[in-house]
């Protein structure tokens, strides 16, 4: 029984990177009779209804002391649940053994994730809970250890619901710049003043169950220390909603001189003290994007410039107490074929990760936000949303380590399905993080338009916003179906040259 626990412990030295096993639910629990006389256990209910469960936190450790019946020492349990593969052979699902006295015990244990020490890593994802397990004398070993396993998953489940990188939620992105929320709302006819920017972030924010959907916002400076048109403040229903507040911290692109005209990200200047303000004000995470455009290069200054930039703002943010989200977007403008934006793709987090390592990032505590791996928006050749998947998993694969929680993807210009298609192809299976959404259009768009302005449209608007945040939540679980969807949310977004 040790060296079972221990076999798993050691499975982390392999760096196996994700955690997977199969568990009994409940529906199996009724069904085990422990008088049968015959053969007690649970073997033949479970025989073809295993589920796999995937655990999507880095590295943590379960320390217990498991009491085994007698004769047998007290057993020490130790097992790493993420980075290792729990999966008991099936012959031994339903192994019994004799309890000399039977008397059930109860087993406490404190789940902890190794080196997460602080609070950035609780934004980004929970890192410490007790989980208590009723424990039958006659289970064996491996049991136990299920039993242990499933209460975690509860315990998790329940706990990761206040967290941004917590399942079947992602992020809304609500923070453009006054410059660009004026272009939205004059598409709609409206005229870019404080009133109607209010009116409209009112309308997001307040959509009754949005948090079921969505575990943060990311929100502009503005908005920030804005109210709601009811004098609440937007940071509160956030909170109330179960979202977690962000904050845009970058103060956008300008050109990059000696480069192919090409851009680099300013808003380093006083960082530290706007960050510090932004944390008493609510903030919890930040984000800073920069961009790299293909048609132009992009040149190895270029590359160079948005990873320092990022990497020294990550740096910044997590010293004040904000977790980082980094978004170096590979613009989607180009003729270019998907081979080329993996080709970049993988250049440009290369550098990413080379200088978060130099600036002493914690990847614990950051969430990125990367472009999907797709065909430039001009090339003559689509891409299928398997194809998506299998570029952008295999580039994460490469180069993104699995102590990062989060990958949070922006739209970058799809249409609103097209986003969520893709983002449910990637969840088709395990992965080694939390993958999900960052959108602003692929969540706005038709909420934008359904409202238009005005107020009687308001329920209208708020519905298609829940609308599209429920298919991108059925789409991080990897259940969503484009079925019924409208040939409105069906339009490209896609604008030449950008700018947020
Ligand atoms: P889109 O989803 O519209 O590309 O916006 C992403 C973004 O960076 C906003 O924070």
């Amino acid at each position: 029984m040790r060296s079972q626990y221990l076999w798993t412990a050691s499975r982390k030295e392999e760096n196996v990177s994700f955690a997977s096993f199969t568990w009994y639910t409940e529906k199996r629990e009724r069904k085990y009779v422990p008088e049968s006389g015959q053969k007690r256990g649970w073997q033949e209910d479970c025989s073809n209804q295993s589920s796999a469960i995937h655990i999507q936190k880095a590295s943590f450790h379960l320390t217990t002391h498991i009491p085994c019946v007698p004769p047998e020492p007290e057993a020490m349990a130790s097992a790493t649940l993420l980075k290792s593969s729990f999966l008991p052979k099936k012959a031994e699902w339903g192994a019994t053994r004799q309890a000399a006295a039977p008397k059930p015990v109860t087993v406490s244990m404190v789940v902890r994730a190794s080196a997460y020490a602080d609070e950035l890593v609780k934004t980004a994802c929970q890192d410490s809970y007790k989980v208590t397990t009723h424990i039958d004398p006659w289970m064996n070993n491996h049991l136990k250890v299920l039993l242990i396993i499933i209460n975690y998953c509860k315990v998790e489940d329940s706990l990761e619901k206040k967290t941004v990188a917590s399942p079947g939620r992602g992020i809304l992105a609500m923070d453009e710049s006054n410059a660009t929320c004026g272009k939205r709302l004059a598409s709609i006819g409206l005229e870019n003043t404080e009133a109607n920017r209010q009116a409209y972030r009112t309308l997001l924010v307040s959509a009754p169950g949005l948090g079921n959907y969505i575990s943060g916002a990311i929100l502009f400076e503005e908005t920030l220390y804005q109210s709601t048109v009811d004098g609440k403040k937007i940071v509160d229903i956030l909170v109330e909603q179960g979202i977690v507040p962000g904050i845009k911290v970058d103060k956008g692109l300008v050109p990059l001189t000696g480069s192919n005209n090409e851009s680099w990200c300013q808003g380093l200047d006083g960082l530290a003290s706007r960050e510090a303000a932004y944390y008493q004000a609510g903030a919890r995470f930040a984000k800073w994007r920069t961009v790299v455009s293909i048609p132009n290069g992009p040149s190895e200054l270029a590359v160079k410039e948005a990873a320092w930039g990022l990497a020294r703002y990550a740096a910044i943010s997590q010293d004040n107490g904000l977790v980082p989200i980094v978004e170096p977007e590979i613009l989607l403008d180009g003729e270019h074929g998907i081979e080329r934006t993996f080709e970049v793709a993988q250049k440009v987090w290369a550098e990413t990760f080379y200088y978060m390592a130099e600036n002493n990032v914690m990847f614990e505590g950051i969430l990125l936000k990367p472009s999907m791996v797709t065909p430039g928006a001009e090339c003559k050749d689509k891409a299928t949303p398997e194809q998506v998947a299998e570029y952008t998993l295999k580039l994460l694969h490469r180069r993104i380590p699995p102590a990062v929680p989060g990958i949070m993807f922006l739209s970058g210009g799809q249409s609103e399905v097209e986003a969520t298609q893709n983002l449910n192809a990637m969840n088709q299976s395990p992965n080694p993080w939390h993958v999900s959404f960052s959108y602003a259009r692929a969540l706005q768009n038709t909420c934008l338009k359904t409202w238009g302005g005005r107020p009687e449209n308001l329920k209208a608007a708020q519905d298609a916003l829940l609308l599209r945040a429920k298919a991108n939540s059925l789409a991080q679980l990897g259940k969503y179906t484009s079925d019924g969807e409208a040939a409105e949310a069906k339009e490209g977004m896609f604008v030449k040259n950008y700018s947020y």
